[in-house]
């Protein structure tokens, strides 16, 4: 089949290159054209795992193409997905459609034959609605269905997720819509992954219902993990004992520092406003998010106090940029709650991230990047560990704990074992385990 995908992001880009690796013949489009100059040159302009030799292979086979022209690579496409950004609109928390309104508005003019628009984007509910009117409006001799198509991908495994999914959301009542679906989908539903047709207002807020769902977990879990702190409890231990029951599941039980990330923070705030314009608040929700924005900040607090309740004119060492392992994603990371805490107080802060310095550097300021994690710790008072990337989980502890002018080592993903940190003279805080 002939795909167009608009926006070549996280989503987009890895979409693509997925649709490619299944036989189909993408184009990728952005509007950055120094997005898609990389991409024709062989550069990713993400990290994720496995991405770069996928594109490669399908550049190379000739399935997969890159663009700034929108109008070339929608012509004479059989479906034209949008996986254009969704940020949380400035002021309100409303999800900002403008981008996908205006892909809509640009999709319009150059489709020609029947041609199925496919929202990837995550979008509340009523967008398809309102893109299907945007086209209508624009083209209304237009041949066309809209679909919703929520991506369940996350970054760091997106390749995988993507492969095997658990599931694929097709929200369409229009039955020819739904075949061309089908045979989009066809590789994967032979892998027997669920192919889930419903309406497209249902399959558009079940995408939201499910970051919401994950993001209470964390904040459940979080939530925990404080109190067992007050009554002398190991949160790992609740975890295990609660996850191992099949109706509750031991993902995302993992106590931290407050979930971070494209996604969950803004997604959680889009569905509290749509609950709140359709007179159904959510309080649930709303309470998570509050819960979780504070508490960010308060591990900048917790820092502080282990280092004996003042950071001023000390140097603290950060391991972990980036909101999770095995992505240079920075948006909305737990990590620059923390550091702006910690600067508030005084703290001289130097930071490393194996993939994430570059985007941290325009997202923060006056902080020292480091080479690797010894170098972070280099005569530091105190080690915060922000982020769990493999390589910070067998530091040795030895030649740590010379580097640094105070062993205090506070492990905001729980990696290391406290009884073992104390044997080894650290002052060693974690989240939830006393
Ligand atoms: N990142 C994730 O893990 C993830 C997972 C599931 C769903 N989503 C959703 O997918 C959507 C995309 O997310 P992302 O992380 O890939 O965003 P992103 O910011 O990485 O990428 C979006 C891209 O779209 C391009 N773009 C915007 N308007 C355009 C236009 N009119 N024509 C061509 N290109 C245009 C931008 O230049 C940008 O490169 C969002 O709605 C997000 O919520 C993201």
């Amino acid at each position: 089949m002939r795909i167009a995908m608009i926006g070549s992001g996280y989503v987009g880009l890895v979409s693509g290159a997925c649709f490619a690796d299944f036989g189909h013949e993408i184009c990728c489009v952005d509007k950055d054209p120094a997005k898609i100059e990389a991409l024709n040159r062989g550069e990713i302009p993400i990290f994720e795992p496995g991405l770069s030799e996928l594109v490669a292979k399908n550049v190379r086979e000739g399935r997969l193409t890159f663009t700034t022209d929108l109008a070339t690579a929608v012509k004479g496409a059989e479906a034209v997905f949008i996986a254009v950004g969704t940020p949380s609109r400035r002021g309100d928390g409303h999800a900002d459609l403008s981008y996908v309104y205006q892909a809509a508005r640009e999709i319009a003019a150059a489709i020609d034959g029947y041609t199925v628009i496919v929202t990837k984007s995550t979008v509340p509910v009523g967008t398809g609605d309102e893109v299907e009117r945007i086209i209508h409006e624009t083209r209304p001799d237009a041949d066309f269905a809209v679909v919703s198509n929520p991506e369940f991908l996350r970054e760091g495994a997106a390749i995988t997720d993507f492969k095997r999914p658990d599931r694929i959301v097709i929200g369409t009542e229009d039955a020819r819509a739904l075949g061309v679906m089908n045979e989009i989908y066809r590789p994967l539903y032979l892998n027997q992954s669920p192919l889930l047709a419903m309406s497209r207002r249902t399959a558009e807020l079940t995408k939201y219902a499910a970051n919401a769902f994950l993001a209470t977990k964390i904040t459940f879990i979080n939530e925990i993990a404080d109190l067992c702190e007050h009554v002398g409890a190991n949160v790992q231990d609740v975890a295990r004992g609660i996850g191992l029951d099949n109706r509750i599941g031991s993902k995302f039980l993992h106590a931290g520092p407050g979930y971070g990330g494209s996604c969950f923070p803004k997604d959680t705030l889009a569905l509290i406003k749509t609950a709140q314009d359709y007179e159904a608040p959510m309080r649930l929700v709303e309470t998570v998010a509050a819960v979780n924005s504070q508490r960010k900040r308060a591990m900048g607090r917790k820092v502080i106090a282990a280092c004996g309740g003042s950071v001023r004119g000390k140097t603290i060492a950060v391991l972990g940029l980036t909101f999770k392992p095995n992505t240079d994603d920075m948006r909305e990371a737990p990590s620059i709650d923390v550091i702006t805490a910690l600067q508030d107080a005084g703290a001289k802060v130097r930071a490393y991230d194996p993939e994430g310095m570059g985007a941290a550097a325009s997202m923060l300021t006056d902080v020292d990047y480091a080479k690797d994690a010894y170098d972070c710790a280099r005569g530091a008072d105190a080690l915060v560990i922000v982020t769990e990337w493999d390589i910070f989980r067998a530091l040795d502890l030895g030649r740590l704990k010379a580097t640094l002018a105070a062993p205090v080592v506070v492990d905001l993903r729980n990696i290391y074992r406290p009884e073992e940190m104390r044997r080894r003279g650290f002052t060693y805080v974690s989240v939830g385990r006393s």
